[in-house]
């Protein structure tokens, strides 16, 4: 059996109160006794005599002691208990099971004054179990308030039990048991606003969590829209251009070779059309070429990026790559005049990696050089620095301004009126040829000044 008492009003059915205090409460001697012990403190019980109703902002204080005589001096004694602007709302249980079942309905109890022999010599000690481990509720602070310390010894009590305090019903005076209880609430308060925050937290890390997966997928969703972009560009765009340049130059072939020696005399009109077709067959050549090689570097790019590339790992010695890089861009270097200077340091240049890789970087390294220089020559240089292998590509060309130094290893990233011819490219080259060193765990950058050429180096 309990009763739970709200505050200290008459109408609660105590039946010990009532046995202690009759149809009116009589004052208590000054006394309070608490476990047998006369207490310092002088407090009266007087018939109506109330706390106020203040359940809804009170501390839930769970009183647990099979002598009724406890539950009535603990309530007369902290029957002005006030702290931080909440009195105390005491539940009184007389048994283990009793203490249990109060407690379940009163989730929110700030502390629990606990006598440990009742029904059993261990009953108190079984509810702090059952408290602990079964209902789970760490929050409520759990004084052990014990009138037979021999026993459920302290030291016994105190390691084995996640309880916060213990004291024998001797020593609570009700001075003492005030400040006992301020202390409990405190550290209860203190528990209770951690696990707010820390319900908080997980919240916050719910909801970020949900939206980083929401955010993942759609980058996924973004991902796989690309890639079936990329897939439709490069089924459906590369043949067809393909077959556009094949058929230009076709075209221009035979417009010259045989369309071209028939008019012999052609009147200005005609001259003017022929010219104008000739033009016009020229810019549908090299913008199809444009496109298409755009279309190639994105994919190229893509590919790389997803990770879908195949590397080659071969022995690469970098001598090699430069020369063929050389061949590949030899009729570039006739075309505008430039000469080709190598310096190449004595020693071994070889490494580990994809040859035609590498040999893309150089070749881009080359044509970019070649495309913004106008005179003058273009040097590379191999050497060892710090066990790594350096090359570097110097051109006396037009430079790069210096804010556009990190910039040019950007997808896009042009540098606007850098040559008096506009500069024909995708600006994909560099950011290919970064993805290429990087997988090689070697580093690129230029350094370069306007008008007084660059220098491309790269260290793998
Ligand atoms: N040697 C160089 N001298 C001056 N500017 C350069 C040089 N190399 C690169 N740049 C600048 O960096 C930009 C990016 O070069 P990148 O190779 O990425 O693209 P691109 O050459 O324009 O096009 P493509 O994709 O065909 O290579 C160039 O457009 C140019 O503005
Ligand atoms: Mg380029």
């Amino acid at each position: 059996m309990f009763s739970f008492y709200n505050g200290f009003k008459g109408r609660v059915s105590d039946p010990f109160q009532k046995s202690l205090c009759g149809s009116r409460a009589e004052p208590l001697k000054n006394i309070i006794y608490i476990g047998g012990e006369m207490a310092d403190n002088i407090e009266y019980a007087e018939e109506g005599q109330s706390q106020p109703d203040n359940s809804n902002g009170s501390w839930k204080l769970l009183v647990v002691d099979d002598e009724h005589e406890i539950h009535s001096v603990t309530r007369l004694a902290l029957k002005d208990f006030t702290f931080l602007g909440k009195g105390l709302n005491i539940i009184n249980a007389y048994n283990g099971s009793d203490a249990i079942s109060l407690l379940e309905q009163n989730p929110d109890t700030a502390l629990i004054l606990l006598d440990v022999v009742m029904e059993s010599d261990d009953s108190g000690l079984k509810v702090v179990k059952h408290i602990r481990d079964n209902i789970k509720n760490r929050m409520v602070r759990i004084i052990i308030r014990t009138g037979q310390p021999g026993v459920a010894p302290p030291k016994d009590v105190v390691l084995n039990y996640d309880i916060d305090d213990y004291k024998e019903k001797s020593e609570l005076t009700s001075a003492k048991l005030f400040a006992t209880i301020v202390s409990a609430i405190k550290s209860h308060e203190t528990l209770v606003e951690q696990d707010r925050f820390n319900n908080q937290l997980k919240q916050m890390v719910a909801e970020r969590t949900k939206e980083l997966e929401a955010a993942k997928k759609a980058a996924e969703a973004a991902s796989n829209n690309k890639t079936n972009f990329l897939n439709f560009v490069s089924h459906e765009m590369r043949t067809p251009l393909t077959s556009i340049i094949g058929f230009t130059a076709l075209n221009k072939k035979k417009f010259d070779s045989i369309i071209l020696p028939t008019i012999s005399q052609p009147d200005k009109k005609v001259e003017k059309a022929i010219s104008q077709l000739q033009s016009n067959l020229d810019i549908t050549e090299s913008e199809a070429e444009r496109l298409l090689s755009l279309i190639n570097n994105i994919l190229d790019l893509a590919k790389i990026e997803s990770g879908s590339v195949e590397w080659a790992s071969d022995t690469v010695d970098m001598k090699d790559v430069f020369n063929s890089a050389s061949a590949a861009t030899s009729s570039l270097f006739n075309k505008k005049g430039l000469t080709l200077i190598s310096s190449i340091d004595e020693g071994d240049f070889t490494l580990i990696g994809d040859k035609n890789r590498l040999i893309q970087v150089v070749i881009n390294l080359f044509s970019n050089a070649i495309k913004f220089t106008d005179f003058g020559s273009i040097t590379y240089s191999i050497s060892k620095k710090d066990n790594k292998i350096r090359c570097e590509i110097k051109d006396t060309g037009s430079g790069i301004p210096e804010n556009m130094l990190g910039k040019i290893f950007e997808q896009f990233a042009q540098v606007s009126g850098t040559s008096t011819d506009k500069p024909k490219g995708t600006g994909l080259g560099l950011p290919i040829c970064k993805e290429i060193i990087l997988h090689h765990k070697g580093q690129i950058w230029a350094e370069s000044k306007i008008d007084a050429g660059s220098c491309f180096i790269f260290e793998i």
